[in-house]
């Protein structure tokens, strides 16, 4: 059994992820795989819990708090969903992963990147994405995006200064991993973002 590819989506809310999550699916099983959605936090029974306070606007979390239930969410995905997933040759997409971690618990509120490194290794061994499609827009426009579409989440709250580390920390983990994630310019035409999505899925996943 060959074991299935994983793919991670990120991005700034703002960013276009969502957006291009509802055709990549489709896009990949026309290709002939057995693909498993699913999302951080959550994915889980567990996690969807974990996701509904962590992100409830009444409720600040401390940021330790917060990577600690992240990579405890975490935990039970890689168990209960995307190893089991991949070991059965399904390809599993992920609505962002640990990338995230260092965005928005280290980048943007400012815990030592080493305490996530550590987290990641702990929990994750050697496991990385085999893909992740980084959907990269300014901060100013990642705002005012998601400023129109919906009532803000708690992290959607934050400031300006926070979206730049954010995107500053993505950067920082394409700079480490350069090989598996792929920077996406989300701020040209949709169907721009599209073409060259489906080209880094095949350029790196189906050859
Ligand atoms: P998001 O995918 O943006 O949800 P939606 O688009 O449905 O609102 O993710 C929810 C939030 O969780 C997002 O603002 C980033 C945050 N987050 C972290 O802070 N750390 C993490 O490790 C993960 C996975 C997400």
């Amino acid at each position: 059994m060959t074991r299935g590819k994983f793919i991670t989506l990120e991005g700034m809310d703002g960013a276009g992820k969502s957006t291009h999550l509802t055709w990549i699916p489709d896009f990949l099983a026309a290709r002939g795989v057995t693909v498993r959605l699913t999302r951080e936090p959550g994915g889980t029974a567990l996690g969807e819990r974990l996701r509904e306070l962590m992100l409830d606007k009444n409720q600040k979390l401390h940021a330790e708090t917060e990577a600690l239930l992240m990579f405890a969410a975490r935990r039970e995905h890689l168990d209960k969903v995307i190893l089991p997933a991949l070991d059965a040759g399904n390809w599993v997409v992920c609505d962002r992963f640990t990338d995230a971690t260092f965005a928005y618990q280290s980048g943007g509120s400012g815990l030592p990147w080493e305490r996530i490194v550590a987290l990641e290794s702990w929990v994750q061994g050697s496991l990385q994405p085999d893909l992740t499609l980084y959907f990269d827009v300014p901060s100013e426009i990642g705002k005012a995006r998601t400023q129109a579409a919906r009532e803000p989440d708690r992290f959607e709250q934050e400031g300006r200064s926070f979206f730049d580390r954010v995107r500053e920390s993505y950067f920082r983990r394409a700079r480490e991993m350069p090989h598996r994630m792929q920077i996406i310019d989300g701020t040209v035409a949709l169907d721009h973002v599209k073409q060259s999505v489906e080209n880094k899925i095949i350029s790196n996943c189906f050859k």
